[in-house]
C-alpha cells in the first residue's frame, strides 16, 4: 500500500484521540480495530465535495462498539486529535481535521502539501505512481483473444484494451506480469470456413485484401444455410477432418489462421497493444486427453446421453460438456485444460480471464470444477489454483449512432471506427491549430486515443454507449480532452525559459485551484493501486478527467481585475512556483495516459 504521509499523520493522531476517549472499550474491540492507526488508513475515504478535505474517516460503523452517536464521536474525536497533531510536532499542524456530521475530514496544510507533493512527483519523474507492492509475484492477464477467420469487432476491443492497461498497471505495481493473447482457431466454424471457401473461393480470396474476403466467406455461409441445412452437415464433416489432421484441411486452416494473425497484429499494432505470449485453443488440442484423465480420476465425470460431462452440483448452471456423443470436444474442454496448462506451467498468484460478461456463467463453470477437483483430491491451499483465477468481466459496447457504417452484416469493424475517429480529429484539428506540421500523425493519435478512452471511461461492469460526439469532444470527459491537456502543458513548459526545480516558494502555490491540483497528484499512487485492487483502468480514467479539469481551473483563473491570472508572467518567483506544478501535472497525466495505452501528444 502506497503510504502518504499526511494521512499516516492522519490516523497515528485519531487512533491515539480513540484511545484516550474511548479507553474502557479497548478490550471489546475485537476485529474493530479502531484503535490501530493502519486500521483506520484502510477505513480512509475521499469525501464527496473536494472541498471538505482530502480524504475522511466515516465513524458511523463505530458507534456500537464506542457506546456514542457518529456526531458525537466526530466532535469529539476532531479537537482530541488536533491535539494529538501538535503535540507531535513543531509548526505548523501537518493537517487539519474538523468534525462533519459522522465524518472526521482531513484537510492537508497545503504549502506542505505543495512541497511534499511536487517534490516526490518530480524526484520520481516517470516513475511517479510505481510501487514495490507486487513483490514479482505472477499474474497472468488474458484479453483480446480474438477468433481465427472473424473480423476483429469492437465487441474484443473493450477486452483487448481493459487487459492490455491492466498489464501495465501490475508491471507498475511490480507484478511479473504476463499478458496473453489467447486466439480461437479451433472449433466447427472451421469446417464452415472450409466449406464456404470450397464453394465459393479461389486461390484469390486469399490474396488481395484476405482479412475481408474471409469475412465475406463468412457471412455468405450463414446466409446460405439459413435456407440449406446440408451446408452445417458438410462443415461438420470438414471439422472432423481437420480434426483428424487430413492434410488439406489443415493447410486451408493454416492460410487462414495466418491471414487473420497478418490482420489482426496490424491492429494491434495501430492501437499500440502487447503481449508476451500469443497462444491458441488448438494448442490445447494434445493436452485435453490428459485433462480428461485427471478429471475421471477424481471421480467427477459421467456419461449423459452419450457425452461426457461433469455435473458441477450448482442448481444455476448446467453441467459442464466436456465431449460430444461423436466424440468432438469443446471450447470448455480446450479452456479446462488450459487451466491446468498455466497453473501447472506459472504457479501464479493471480490469473485473469478479461472477457465479456456474456460469458460470466461459463466462467462460473470452469471455475466451479476446479474448485471440485481440487477438493477431491484434497490438494493443500498452496497447491490450489482456486481462488487465484479470476473472470474479470465487462459490459457491453453500444452504438448509438447507427450512422456508423458496417460493410457486412451487423458487425461493426474496428478499423473502420478507428479510421472515422482519425478522420473526425483532423478535422478539429485542422480548425483549431491549421499550421500543425504532425496533423496525419497527430489525428491517429488522437483518433485511437478517443476511441481506447471511452473503453475505459466507465466502470468495467457498465456497458458503454459509443457515441461519436461525446468520445472526440475536445472539451468533454474524453481521451482527446486529456491529450489536449497533457499538449497545453508540454507548450507551457517549452515556452518557459528557465530551469525546472523545487527550489522554490510553495507558499506561493497554497491557492483553492492549486491546492485541488495538488491534492489531485498527490492521489495518484493509491489510484493506480485502486485500479489493480479493482482490476478497472476506470480509476486511472477518472482521476485524470478530475486533474485535468482541476489544472485548467487554475490556468483559466481570472484574478481581481478579471484577468487571466496568467502561469508565465514577469514574476520570476510566481513563474518558477507555478512551472513546477505544471510539470508535475505534466508527468501525472502523461503517465496516467501510458498507463491507460493512449499517447500523449506535445503538440496539437
Ligand atoms: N475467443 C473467445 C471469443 O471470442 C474468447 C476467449 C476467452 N478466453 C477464454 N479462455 N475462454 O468469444
Amino acid at each position: 500500500m502506497a503510504k502518504d504521509k499526511f494521512k499516516i499523520s492522519f490516523c497515528e493522531a485519531t487512533a491515539a484521540a480513540f484511545k484516550s476517549l474511548y479507553a474502557d472499550k479497548y478490550e471489546n474491540a475485537g476485529d474493530v480495530q479502531i484503535f490501530s492507526s493502519n486500521f483506520i488508513y484502510e477505513n480512509l475515504e475521499k469525501p464527496k465535495d473536494p472541498s471538505m478535505g482530502r480524504f475522511a474517516l466515516p465513524v458511523f460503523r463505530f458507534g456500537k462498539l464506542l457506546e456514542d452517536k457518529p456526531p458525537s464521536i466526530a466532535a469529539k474525536v476532531a479537537p482530541e486529535s488536533n491535539k494529538f497533531l501538535s503535540s507531535s510536532q513543531n509548526g505548523p499542524a501537518i493537517v487539519i481535521i474538523e468534525a462533519a456530521g459522522g465524518f472526521l475530514n482531513a484537510r492537508p496544510n497545503a504549502e506542505l502539501a505543495a512541497s511534499s507533493t511536487i517534490e516526490a512527483v518530480l524526484a520520481a519523474g516517470k516513475d511517479y505512481g510505481n510501487s514495490t507492492v507486487g513483490q514479482q509475484r505472477k499474474i497472468l492477464i488474458e484479453y483480446s483473444s480474438p477468433n481465427i477467420a472473424k473480423p476483429f469487432g469492437v465487441g474484443h476491443l473493450r477486452s483487448t484494451m481493459i487487459g492490455n492497461s491492466l498489464r501495465k498497471i501490475f508491471k507498475a505495481l511490480d507484478y511479473d506480469t504476463m499478458g496473453i493473447n489467447f486466439l480461437g482457431d479451433w472449433g466447427t466454424q472451421f469446417g464452415k470456413m472450409i466449406v464456404a471457401y470450397r464453394k465459393w473461393g479461389s486461390e484469390d480470396t486469399l490474396k488481395n485484401n484476405s482479412a475481408q474476403n474471409l469475412l465475406e466467406l463468412y457471412v455468405k455461409f450463414h446466409e446460405t444455410a439459413k435456407e440449406d441445412s446440408s451446408l452445417d452437415d458438410d462443415a461438420r464433416e470438414a471439422f472432423k477432418k481437420l480434426e483428424q489432421g487430413e492434410k488439406s484441411e489443415v493447410e486451408l486452416w493454416e492460410k487462414f489462421k495466418n491471414i487473420s494473425r497478418t490482420e489482426f497484429d496490424r491492429i494491434y499494432k495501430m492501437l499500440g497493444v502487447e503481449f508476451d505470449w500469443v497462444t491458441s485453443e488448438s494448442f490445447l488440442n494434445d493436452k485435453m486427453a490428459a485433462a480428461i484423465e485427471s478429471l475421471e480420476k477424481a471421480g467427477l465425470t459421467s456419461i449423459s446421453e452419450s457425452a461426457l460431462i461433469v455435473d458441477i452440483d450448482d442448481p444455476q448452471l448446467p453441467p459442464v460438456l466436456l465431449r460430444k456423443a461423436d466424440g468432438a470436444t469443446l471450447y470448455a474442454t480446450r479452456d479446462v485444460a488450459g487451466l491446468f496448462y498455466r497453473w501447472q506451467e506459472y504457479k501464479f498468484y493471480q490469473s485473469l480471464y478479461v472477457v465479456g460478461s456474456a460469458q460470466s456463467d461459463y466462467f462460473k463453470q470452469l471455475f466451479k470444477l476446479i474448485e471440485l477437483k481440487e477438493k477431491a483430491e484434497s490438494l493443500s491451499d498452496n497447491d490450489r489454483m482456486s481462488g487465484k483465477v479470476k473472470h474479470i468481466e465487462f459490459g457491453w459496447v453500444k452504438f448509438g449512432d447507427k450512422a456508423m457504417s458496417t460493410r457486412q452484416g451487423n458487425i461493426v469493424i474496428l478499423e473502420d471506427v478507428i479510421d472515422k475517429a482519425a478522420e473526425l480529429a483532423k478535422k478539429r484539428i485542422k480548425e483549431k491549430n491549421p499550421k500543425l506540421k504532425t496533423i496525419e500523425e497527430t489525428s491517429r493519435i488522437i483518433g485511437t486515443g478517443a476511441v481506447i478512452f471511452s473503453q475505459l471511461s466507465v466502470r468495467r461492469q457498465k456497458d458503454v454507449r459509443f457515441d461519436w460526439d461525446q468520445v472526440l469532444n475536445f472539451e468533454g470527459e474524453t481521451g482527446p480532452y486529456l491529450q489536449y491537456t497533457h499538449a497545453r502543458l508540454c507548450s507551457l513548459l517549452r515556452n518557459y525559459d528557465g530551469k525546472v526545480t523545487t527550489d522554490i516558494d510553495f507558499a506561493l502555490l497554497a491557492g483553492n485551484e492549486e491546492s485541488r491540483v495538488i491534492d489531485l497528484l498527490a492521489d495518484f499512487p493509491d489510484t493506480v493501486e485502486d485500479a489493480a485492487r479493482d482490476y478497472d483502468p476506470f480509476y486511472i480514467a477518472a482521476m485524470l478527467l478530475k486533474l485535468a479539469g482541476a489544472f485548467n481551473r487554475f490556468y483559466q483563473r481570472k484574478n481581481a481585475q478579471g484577468k487571466i491570472d496568467r502561469i508565465l508572467s514577469d514574476n520570476k518567483e510566481l513563474s518558477a512556483a507555478r512551472i513546477a506544478l505544471v510539470k508535475s501535472v505534466q508527468l501525472v497525466i502523461n503517465k496516467g495516459l501510458y498507463l491507460l495505452g493512449l499517447e500523449a501528444p506535445q503538440e496539437m
